[in-house]
């Protein structure tokens, strides 16, 4: 783990005039879009420092948040911990933008931290945002997906699951409120963590074949 401070004030930095839950309503009306599973949630600093800790060694792996909003989670991986790639997918247009503005907000952050704190918290990592459905997108090279199914239904856990058969065995899952019900997984972890709308669990599942 990084030097936990100065990622928190960079993220909060980036992130001072972002509201997703905002950005993603407007989008919705928008497009006409009412789908359930398209409501907005996000992750904050403490329940990434959390997920994070219980990662073990994250140097040389890929990251991947499957549903990624504004970026959060993709921008706190990179920042507390050593992925060598952190990638979020998201299929809304505006919320995809706002995520690349935040990537672009962490290039000139990093570039204007003190040299001694960016020693200790230099992202090293690529930071990449794909607009794409969760379901069709390709995230085989991830070690480490982090997905909310908080209001995913049974067809699309059971879609889910399917997308997921494509990691290498050992890859992390972390699931935010369902966990998997699946052969391909273990459950090797499970803890609460508290959001803006209430607690939910975190499930780290392992892959094992
Ligand atoms: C609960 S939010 C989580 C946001 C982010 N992962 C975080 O924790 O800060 C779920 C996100 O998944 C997106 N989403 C839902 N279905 C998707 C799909 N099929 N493909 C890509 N993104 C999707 C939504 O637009 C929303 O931004």
């Amino acid at each position: 783990m990084k030097n936990e401070l100065v990622a928190e004030k960079i993220f909060n930095n980036i992130y001072a005039a972002v509201n997703g839950t905002e950005i993603s309503t407007t989008e919705r009306q928008k497009l006409n879009l009412r789908n359930s599973s398209l409501t907005y949630g996000e992750i904050n600093f403490e329940a990434m420092q959390a997920i994070v800790s219980a990662l073990g060694e994250t140097a040389g792996k890929n990251f991947y948040d499957l549903g990624a909003g504004t970026g959060k989670a993709v921008i706190l991986a990179a920042l507390l911990a050593n992925f060598k790639k952190t990638v979020g997918i998201e299929l809304l247009p505006a919320l995809y933008q706002a995520a690349e503005v935040a990537r672009k907000k962490l290039v000139l952050q990093m570039a204007q931290e003190p040299r001694d704190q960016t020693a200790v918290n230099k992202t090293t990592a690529e930071v990449l945002f794909i607009r794409d459905n969760i379901f069709w997108a390709d995230f085989s090279e991830a070690d480490v997906v982090l997905v909310s199914t908080t209001c995913f239904d049974e067809r699309m856990m059971e879609m889910l699951k399917r997308r997921l058969t494509m990691l290498r065995p050992g890859s992390l899952v972390i699931t935010v409120s369902q966990s998997l019900h699946s052969g391909y997984y273990d459950i090797i972890g499970r803890f609460k963590i508290n959001l803006k709308w209430g607690e939910a669990t975190v499930f780290i599942h392992k892959k094992i074949y």
